[in-house]
């Protein structure tokens, strides 16, 4: 027994959340892809009218392949529940997200969402978060972001590709990983950097999610 079998028992417990009719968010990543393909099984089986709101193209494929009828956040005015992994969750259950660089439409996802239930393996619970922050930026913004992250006391990297190229999200931005170290008090910083010009998104999330699965390598999971 496995993580993947762990999270393929939780999205079978967390897809009981969903009803006819609902508009489900589908996150991005390894957790959500399962989810969505244990939506996709769910609906056809019990023949509902589910709409699903991607947050990437990644996911975008997986929905589309699992034959998911789609359409984009801007033409929802709630969304009933959204399934999310994360990338760590600390112990007042905020969450880092961005690893995938999908945070911004994460985000407005989670802000339309009356359910938020985030799913991931147990190595990403921590007590206070140490990796580090992506942070969504316009690209012409990166020194006079870098500048204001560095007072905060952040070491700023530009996220890049294997080969050196810039790595340009979805919506044409770029993301700086932020380095804090220890971060005692998230909300505080996540204000300071959200009121920085030229910061779309940053990957700690004010909303916290109302279910938090974890997944663990024996196959089984708990729900925090
Ligand atoms: C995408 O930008 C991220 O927020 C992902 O949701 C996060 O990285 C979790 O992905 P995994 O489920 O693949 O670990």
């Amino acid at each position: 027994m496995t993580y993947e079998d762990a999270i393929k028992a939780l999205s079978s417990d967390a897809l009981k959340l969903v009803r006819d009719n609902y508009v489900v968010g589908l996150g991005s990543g390894r957790a959500a892809t399962e989810l969505v393909k244990s939506l996709s099984k769910l609906i056809k089986l019990k023949n509902y009218n589910v709409v699903g709101v991607p947050t990437s193209l990644q996911i975008k494929l997986i929905a589309e392949k699992g034959g998911i009828p789609l359409v984009e956040a801007d033409q929802v005015k709630y969304i009933d529940v959204v399934f999310d992994g994360a990338d760590q969750i600390d112990s007042q259950k905020y969450v880092i997200k961005g690893g995938g660089g999908a945070l911004l439409r994460e985000n407005i996802l989670f802000s339309l969402a009356k359910k938020i239930v985030v799913m991931a393996d147990k190595t990403k619970f921590v007590k206070s978060f140490t990796r580090t922050v992506p942070v969504e930026i316009h690209p012409l913004a990166r020194n006079s972001v870098a500048k204001s992250i560095e007072k905060m006391g952040g070491e700023v990297q530009i996220r890049s590709l294997e080969r050196g190229y810039p790595f340009f999200t979805e919506n044409g931005n770029i993301v700086l990983d932020c380095n804090f170290g220890t971060i005692k008090n998230p909300k505080s910083l996540t204000q300071k950097i959200k009121q920085t010009t030229g910061v779309l998104e940053s990957g700690i999330f004010l909303r916290k999610p109302d279910i938090v699965y974890k997944a663990k390598d024996n196959g089984k999971f708990d729900i925090i």
